[in-house]
């Protein structure tokens, strides 16, 4: 089996490049290095630069690499960015997966993972979310999500495309040998904004303690990067097996509150550094858990890394070695 990754040189393509290769698959990478690390990439891994968007280009992989699936990680992730510059969300995250696509159907690659997200449920009125939970996104990077879902649905009665979407709740953690890790442009995440007000000596601010929740700060479901890939790789085996069309949430069903996350990072970096509450932050909803269920019953998946302290303490190896991330840009 080979597979093409795109957004393989970015925080969870790399991870699954790894747990790709270490399954015994062939690798492709298309990254268009914006927001991903060349030195991230693997070297004897094929790696692309440019934009899936860009279909002649597309097209010119997919007839140099013999590519049976694709799982596609590229795209933009910034909420708040998402409500100041929607057309380059819709732009990006809509438009340009279309187009990989139909570069893929020209090419009759007809496996597709796609990366989904929560943040199509928008303010749930169900917790824990299950995956037929009404969809009404709050921002125009949750619903770019949505709409590409509902376009890979209607493209699979259609045409040969058949697609798994996993939604994916707080993805966080770093590769278990810590080689790899989180660095965004302008980080918006939690773990990492905690871990580096734990090596600046920073203070670190929570934003907001009046939500609806048992200590007011917002509770999320975090999903250790390796336990995501796998879900992907059983993605991909089910569709390999004949799979339908389908989507479906990624997450560990047990929520922590902000303030548990600042707590918890303290205890294990063992640096006590200043925790401040500021306002809240425009667009967060009280609670995000996951019900997986289905995934776990379905295609058998069920996280093995999400405890805190694996995913906090392979977080801060990596950002101890590399407190200026890949230092690339
Ligand atoms: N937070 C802080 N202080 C910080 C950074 C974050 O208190 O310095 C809080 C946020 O306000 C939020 C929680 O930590 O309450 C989690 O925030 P993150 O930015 O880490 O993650 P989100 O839940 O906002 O976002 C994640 C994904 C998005 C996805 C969203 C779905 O990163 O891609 O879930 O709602 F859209």
């Amino acid at each position: 089996m080979r597979v093409l990754v795109t957004g393989g040189a970015g925080y969870i393509g790399r991870q699954m490049v790894r747990q790709l290769i270490e399954n015994k698959m062939d690798v492709v990478v298309v990254d268009s290095l914006e927001n991903g690390h060349r030195a991230a990439v693997p070297a004897n891994v094929p790696l692309y630069v440019g934009n899936v968007g860009d279909e002649k280009f597309m097209d010119e992989v997919f007839a140099r690499e013999r590519v049976d699936a694709v799982i596609h990680f590229a795209a933009y992730l910034a909420v708040k960015e998402s409500m100041e510059q929607p057309l380059k969300y819709f732009r990006n995250n809509v438009e340009n997966t279309l187009r990989l696509v139909s570069a893929m159907l020209r090419a009759n690659v007809t496996r597709f993972v796609y990366s989904s997200s929560a943040a199509v449920y928008g303010n749930p009125t169900r917790v824990p979310i299950p995956d037929d939970h009404p969809k009404q996104p709050i921002n125009p990077y949750g619903e770019s999500k949505h709409l590409v879902e509902k376009m890979l649905q209607w493209l699979s009665i259609a045409t040969p495309l058949r697609a798994i979407s996993l939604r994916y709740f707080n993805a966080c953690g770093a590769s278990l040998d810590g080689a790899h890790g989180e660095d965004h442009p302008d980080e918006p995440h939690i773990i990492p904004l905690a871990l580096r007000a734990a090596l600046r000596g920073t203070p670190f601010y929570i934003f907001g303690n009046d939500y609806r929740t048992h200590d007011g700060t917002c509770i999320r479901d975090y999903i250790h990067i390796v336990d995501l890939c796998d879900a992907h790789l059983r993605a991909l085996d089910a569709l390999t097996r004949g799979h339908n069309t389908d989507a479906y949430n990624v997450g560990t069903g047990h929520g922590y509150s902000n303030r548990e996350i600042a707590e918890a990072a303290r205890r294990i970096t063992g640096i006590n550094f200043e925790v401040r509450y500021g306002p809240r932050r425009p667009g967060d909803p009280d609670e995000l858990v996951a019900d997986s269920s289905r995934l776990q019953k379905e295609l058998g998946w069920a996280p093995r890394y999400s405890d805190l302290d694996t995913i906090i303490g392979s977080a801060w190896r990596w950002h101890r070695a590399h407190p200026n991330g890949y230092a690339d840009k």
